[in-house]
């Protein structure tokens, strides 16, 4: 027992060395510097940060939201700051075939893509669930089921470029808190979706990275009012949570947690999830799905 004991700790902690020290290929602005990428809910807060990095690294953009007023004052600042193109086009993730259009439209525009920033959600606020199962079914059709319409209408272009797809996630999807079921759900939901899809890239070898991104509270004005006597909590900055989203994703990361805190990213980490995920792909021939 002693020695399974230490045979199974020892067995841990290199684990977790290699997970650990095995992404560690530096980040370079440069990385963008020409690359064709999509930004989603990019007419404020995270989204717009992020668009405004990608400018400055000499991007080609193309951005979206609902509201077109900001997305043209985004698309003038993103030339003003250097991007080698950028344009939006504006619609609801409600709906899913401006979601499918909306990729097909700007990859004309992009002539390709490279990298998909998925990052908007529909609107919430705290509060205790009651009976709202409206809400419940828009959150997972917004932050839910159009990233995985996107998804399919970005895929041929990403596998073309060996692109690299960025999920914007919250802590909200990995642990559990009060006031936001809905969102949760919608956030959890990505997890499962998008680890399980990340797996198969790698077993069918689909050079299509995903990372998905877990944040604590950022400052963006939206969760500022949310969590607004509520909540007492220090957030972290939205520009440098949209720089290391970017870095994550072009350094091709699985995942990438940015919160205030270490701790909570040292907590979040989850070794007994990784070991689990690790030794049950041994379990998989997968050779009836290779395409030749
Ligand atoms: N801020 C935080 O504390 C925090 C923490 C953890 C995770 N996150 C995640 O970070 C991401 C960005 O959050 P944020 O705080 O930056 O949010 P935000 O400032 O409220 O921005 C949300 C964006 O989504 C767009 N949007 C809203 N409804 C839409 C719809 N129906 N169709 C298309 N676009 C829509 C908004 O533009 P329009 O209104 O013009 O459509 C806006 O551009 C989200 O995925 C969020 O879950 C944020
Ligand atoms: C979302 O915004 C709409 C329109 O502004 C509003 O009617 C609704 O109450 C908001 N929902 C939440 C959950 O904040
Ligand atoms: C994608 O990667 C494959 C090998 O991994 C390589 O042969 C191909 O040239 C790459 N394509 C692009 C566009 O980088
Ligand atoms: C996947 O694509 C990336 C980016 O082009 C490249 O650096 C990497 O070598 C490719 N990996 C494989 C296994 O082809």
């Amino acid at each position: 027992m002693a020695f399974m004991n230490k045979y199974v700790l020892s067995l841990l902690v290199l684990f977790l060395a290699f997970y650990y020290y095995s992404e560690n290929e530096e980040f370079k602005p440069e990385m963008l510097q020409g690359k064709k990428v999509i930004v989603t809910g990019a007419s404020k807060g995270i989204g717009r940060e992020i668009a405004y990095h990608l400018a400055k690294m000499g991007a080609h953009v193309v951005v979206t939201a609902r509201s077109k007023e900001t997305l043209q004052k985004v698309v003038s600042h993103c030339l003003e700051l250097g991007a080698a193109s950028a344009h939006y086009i504006a619609g609801t993730m409600e709906d899913m075939a401006f979601a499918e259009q909306f990729v097909a439209k700007a990859g004309k525009l992009l002539g390709g893509l490279d990298m998909l920033i998925l990052n908007h959600i529909t609107n919430s606020s705290l509060s205790p669930f009651h009976d709202d199962i409206h809400y419940v079914r828009k959150s997972m059709e917004v932050n839910f089921f159009s990233y995985v319409v996107l998804t399919v209408a970005a895929l041929p272009m990403l596998k073309q470029s060996n692109g690299s797809i960025a999920v914007v996630s919250s802590m909200a999807g990995k642990i559990s808190q009060p006031l936001i079921a809905a969102y949760s759900a919608s956030k959890f939901a990505l997890d499962g979706f998008f680890s399980s899809i990340r797996k198969e890239h790698s077993l069918l070898k689909v050079n299509v990275s995903i990372t998905l991104c877990i944040l604590g509270l950022i400052d963006t004005d939206t969760a500022m009012e949310a969590i607004a006597g509520v909540m007492n909590l220090s957030p972290a900055p939205k520009e440098e949570c949209a720089l290391e989203i970017i870095k994550g994703a072009a350094l091709r990361q699985d995942e990438l947690y940015y919160d205030k805190s270490r701790w909570t990213i040292f907590l979040l980490g989850n070794p007994g999830r990784k070991i689990l995920e690790f030794f049950s792909l041994k379990n998989y021939n997968m050779e009836k799905f290779i395409k030749t």
